[in-house]
């Protein structure tokens, strides 16, 4: 029986989560739940899984209310301290989970991550503490949970990992009408149903550069090894070649509740009744495509902060935060993004060698000259 803290839980990803929890009730015993102000979800939730401990942005009266079923409230960083706490599913987006991240691990906690902005913020430093500490870091994103499963056993012949990308819900939209994008259309991805700021991260690709980013830190491999391809069916997770140019993938449909629980169960695999499988026959064909880098600016910018290092990941992410909050409320144009994140943030004098707190400022700064900028 694993205890687990969710960080997000009524979220996408949280709530999918707690539906693995669900489905295997003599694996999981819920000792924590973390969410923003979603009081009617977090209020079932506390019912149904009877968390002890809970964190929430909801009002002083909401809360009461929350308190009156048995549980109690504490910061998230004490919570995920708690010594009877073993596993933090990280599911909010952007900064908000990084910190608690370091404390759990600096606890000796495992870590199923979704949040990438934490890897993408402070990758170095938080695989480093890990290491320091023992704990693993679970990858739960699709794609490179797939590439942690084509990796197991044989870590060394690496040739290359090879990332699938759907493509975005815009991929196929005239090159001449991006910038006339509206945000519900930048929000109506083709495979995946999840929270806005990923959903329009996949339109841009960011979430693309993003997952290269945490492939490069959680995997320990060269940039150059990395490669990107448009796989439409997001079948297909993501790809290892090996040195003998023998090619590992991992299929499945595109339903988070498969990496979610691979990583929740780590190492025993199980039967999921309400995860169907890919029949192969109705498939047919799986299709492959070269990223066309003129529709995704964002692809390409995140690529190059990434791989300058120190704190520009981080600023990355704080700019590419802010830039999707401004879209989202109509403040700035889709086509806009790439260049705002650009201009607002190259004045940045960057750290080397960040740790969590350093990093997580340069996001905050990043976050501020982007606001300033469009004001
Ligand atoms: N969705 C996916 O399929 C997917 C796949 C792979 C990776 N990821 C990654 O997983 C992370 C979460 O994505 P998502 O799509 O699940 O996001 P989401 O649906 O937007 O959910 C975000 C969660 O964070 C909570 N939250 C917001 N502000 C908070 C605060 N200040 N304190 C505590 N909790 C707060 C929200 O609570 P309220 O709703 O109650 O306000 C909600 O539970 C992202 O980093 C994303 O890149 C997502």
């Amino acid at each position: 029986m694993k205890n687990l803290v969710i960080i997000g839980s009524t979220g996408s990803v949280g709530t999918q989560t707690l539906d693995v929890v669900r489905s295997f009730p003599d694996d999981f015993r819920v000792v924590g739940l973390i969410a923003g102000k979603n009081f009617e979800l977090l209020e079932q939730q506390v019912v149904e899984f009877k968390p002890k401990w809970i964190y929430s942005n909801c009002t002083q009266k909401q809360k009461l209310k929350l308190y009156s079923y048995g549980c109690f409230e504490k910061p998230i960083e004490e919570i995920v301290a708690l010594p009877s706490v073993d596993l933090i599913v990280t599911a909010t987006s952007g900064d908000i989970a990084l910190v608690p991240t370091l404390i759990a691990i600096n606890n000796k906690k495992n870590i199923a991550l979704a949040n990438k902005e934490s890897i993408v913020i402070a990758g170095k430093e938080l695989v480093s503490k890990a290491k320091q500490n023992k704990v693993d870091i679970f990858p739960l994103d699709s794609e490179p949970n797939a590439i942690w499963q084509c990796l197991k056993g044989e870590e060394k012949a690496i040739s290359k990992l090879i990332i699938t990308a759907s493509g975005g819900a815009l991929r196929d939209f005239p090159l001449e009408t991006l910038s006339d994008v509206t945000p519900e259309q930048a929000l109506n991805h083709p495979t995946w149903k999840m929270g806005d700021k990923i959903t329009v991260d996949s339109a841009t690709l960011m979430n693309k550069a993003f997952e290269v980013i945490e492939a490069h830190y959680l995997f320990d491999i060269p940039w150059e090894d990395i490669e990107v391809l448009i796989h439409t069916e997001s079948l297909i997770h993501s790809m290892v070649e090996f040195v003998d140019g023998s090619i590992k993938a991992e299929i499945g449909k595109p339903d988070m509740r498969m990496p979610i629980q691979y990583s929740l169960l780590h190492p025993i695999r199980k039967f999921n009744p309400k995860v169907s499988k890919v029949n192969l026959i109705d498939v047919g064909k799986l299709s492959f495509a070269e990223l066309d880098l003129n529709r995704y600016p964002c692809f390409v910018l995140g690529i190059e902060y990434g791989k300058k290092g120190g704190t520009w990941p981080a600023v990355l992410s704080g700019a590419d935060q802010m830039a999707v909050e401004l879209f989202l409320s109509g403040k700035i144009k889709y086509t806009e993004i790439c260049e705002i994140i650009r201009n607002a943030t190259k004045s940045h004098i960057a750290v080397s060698n960040p740790d969590v707190y350093q990093a997580l400022e340069a996001a905050n700064w990043a976050k501020k000259q982007v606001e300033d900028l469009v004001k």
